[in-house]
């Protein structure tokens, strides 16, 4: 580097996986146990700012105004060294980050948070990465925050390495004009993180038939999305998510995340699809409960989910674009 400081900002959304990403092969790189299939969550943002300065006495995290120690300072600075290492220097960087959504509430914030982080504190260091390069780096921090780099709807090649291990467009935000409308039903901090979660998944006598049936799933939920077929999507993403529901709940101590509105929302909506309007749900790591649908149905979707008892919020959010630097 020519002279002491050098920054840059990035924006990324968060995705939601309609084919989930539970437990990984290796922890440590977090190379996971299945591929996975996702789409990025447009206007929900996470901005972040990366300045590397020879004068600063040691690296930062500023998160939504607040000094982060500890575990988040501890998880950035990892990909901190990541990044250094690759650029050959040794200057200590100062990280602001800003979501414009609520955090730990099952809207993937680490997702959105390390897309972004990657693509900052890559530009910052002066590295020149391509896509596959930045999606695994995100990887690193946040398995899931590698689907937050490729524009659209995305898939993660699960691979077995670092080099195999990535994500990549299969079809731009454009390409179908799908909708998720999140029934916030909590804002409290989950209990569980995912990091501890991915690490029990093994524990479970479930999750070795859930990642044996996992090409199956990926096959027909791709193929769903290149056809735009509703139907065959919204039977699949379901099943995964019963699916990782089902490893969730029955790994060793068990994971629960669900709350008694959650399955009130899932319950509505397959009566709603029973009686011929096309949506579907989906769950992660929290009691938010995420319904698909086509933008053509999303005031009705929305207004209808407003209506449930213990629903305190609507969010709904299209396709997004990939991570990138502004
Ligand atoms: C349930 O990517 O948040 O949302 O790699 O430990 O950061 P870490 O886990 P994370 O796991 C996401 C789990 C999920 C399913 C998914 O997004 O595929």
């Amino acid at each position: 580097m020519q002279t002491s400081t050098h920054s840059a900002t990035a924006i990324a959304n968060p995705n939601l996986a309609f084919v989930k990403y539970w437990g990984n092969r290796d922890n440590a790189l977090r190379i996971p146990s299945n591929g996975s299939l996702s789409m990025n969550l447009a206007g929900l943002e996470t901005k972040t700012q990366v300045r590397f300065d020879a004068d600063l006495p040691s690296d930062s995290l500023t998160l939504n105004g607040h000094l982060a120690l500890d575990v988040a300072l501890a998880r950035a600075k990892t990909m901190l060294d990541r990044v250094r290492k690759m650029a050959g220097i040794s200057t200590p960087a100062e990280i602001v980050s800003e979501n414009n959504f609520p955090t730990g509430t099952g809207i993937a914030s680490s997702a959105s948070a390390f897309a972004a982080l990657a693509v900052a504190s890559a530009a910052a260091a002066g590295l020149h990465l391509d896509e596959a390069e930045l999606s695994r780096l995100a990887r690193t921090g946040s398995g899931s925050a590698c689907r937050s780099v490729p524009a659209g709807f995305v898939e993660w090649q699960a691979g077995s390495t670092h080099q195999d291990s990535f994500a990549f467009t299969i079809a731009s935000p454009e390409y179908w004009t799908l909708v998720d409308c999140v029934a916030i039903v909590s804002t409290e901090h989950k209990p569980t993180g995912s990091t501890e979660g991915h690490a029990l998944a093994d524990t479970s006598p479930l999750q070795p038939a859930r990642l044996a049936d996992a090409p199956r799933r990926l096959d027909i939920c791709r193929r769903a999305i290149r056809t735009r077929d509703f139907e065959t999507f919204a039977d699949i993403v379901e099943l995964d998510s019963n699916m990782m529901h089902g490893v969730m709940m029955t790994s060793h101590p068990r994971l629960m995340y669900w709350q008694p509105v959650s399955l009130a929302v899932m319950e509505a909506v397959q009566r709603w699809r029973a009686e011929g309007l096309p949506v579907c749900f989906t769950l992660d790591a929290g009691p938010n409960v995420h319904v698909l649908c086509e933008v053509a149905y999303q005031p009705q979707v929305e207004s209808r989910l407003s209506e449930i008892p213990g629903v305190l919020n609507v969010l709904s959010a299209a396709p997004g674009g990939p991570a990138r630097q502004i």
